[in-house]
């Protein structure tokens, strides 16, 4: 599937899955319980120093919002990221190549993030593929969005955070509730429910890594039997 673009048709935007009875959205599935909180946590001051730098010192990369719940939301909302992987030399395009391992290296701006980057390597991951810093300094907001629209399709990922700042949030856009996550770290459904971040005053920041969980790990998740993007929710909902 080719990721949707400026001006392409929305339809499918709003496209409706099936889900198990017992899932209610929004809803997200923290991993407080299964990292190292307080590790993260002492990384704070550290990942917003190279931030900082790193706006000062290279080329910005902007964060590209596709599947948005109102098209007339900019799809390039100026939010920014650090690519601590990139998909090898050749490797086309195609967003939902983001688990697949192999495609993917370390980047030179992994090296300004070592701590980082050990600290991920303590989280329960096989292997890893897209590996990235969301940031914000201007007062911006990330319109409510999905991911994608294939629905089974489930990407195994860990999005987490050094403070609690960010305004991230999980949304029904049926019933217009928000939820938002209130935790160090989160595994949500970005297919079947939309989600996004308003804005904050100063630097926020987020982390998502991508990969192939740990067999051992993939053990505690239960598994819904059709629509595997709703995973996360089904955790959320049933633990
Ligand atoms: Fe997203």
């Amino acid at each position: 599937m080719k990721a949707a673009a400026v001006g392409d048709d929305f339809s499918n935007n709003l496209e409706q899955f099936e889900v198990d009875s017992r899932i209610v959205y929004p809803s997200y599935k923290s991993f407080d319980e299964f990292i190292d909180v307080p590790r993260l946590r002492s990384l704070d001051a550290y990942i917003a120093d190279g931030i900082k730098r790193h706006i000062e010192t290279q080329k910005e990369d902007y964060f590209i919002n596709y599947y948005r719940l109102d098209e007339n939301t900019p799809y390039q909302p100026g939010v920014r990221e650090i690519w601590l992987s990139r998909t090898k030399p050749g490797t086309p395009y195609d967003y939902l190549d983001l688990d697949q391992t192999d495609l993917w290296e370390r980047t030179e701006a992994a090296a300004e993030f070592s701590l980082l980057m050990d600290f991920i390597e303590t989280l329960p991951f096989k292997q890893k593929g897209r590996m990235l810093i969301i940031y914000d300094d201007a007062g911006l907001t990330v319109p409510a969005h999905r991911d994608h629209v294939e629905s089974e399709i489930c990407h195994e990922f860990i999005w987490f955070r050094t403070n609690l700042k960010k305004p991230f949030y999980v949304l029904n856009h049926e019933t217009n509730e928000k939820k938002y996550v209130e935790s160090h770290s989160a595994w949500f459904d970005s297919v079947n429910q939309f989600h996004g971040s308003d804005a904050y005053d100063g630097l926020s920041f987020s982390i998502r890594v991508d990969g192939t969980f740990t067999d051992e790990f993939r053990k505690l998740i239960p598994k819904p039997e059709f629509n595997l993007a709703s995973m996360p929710s089904l955790w959320a909902c049933i633990s």
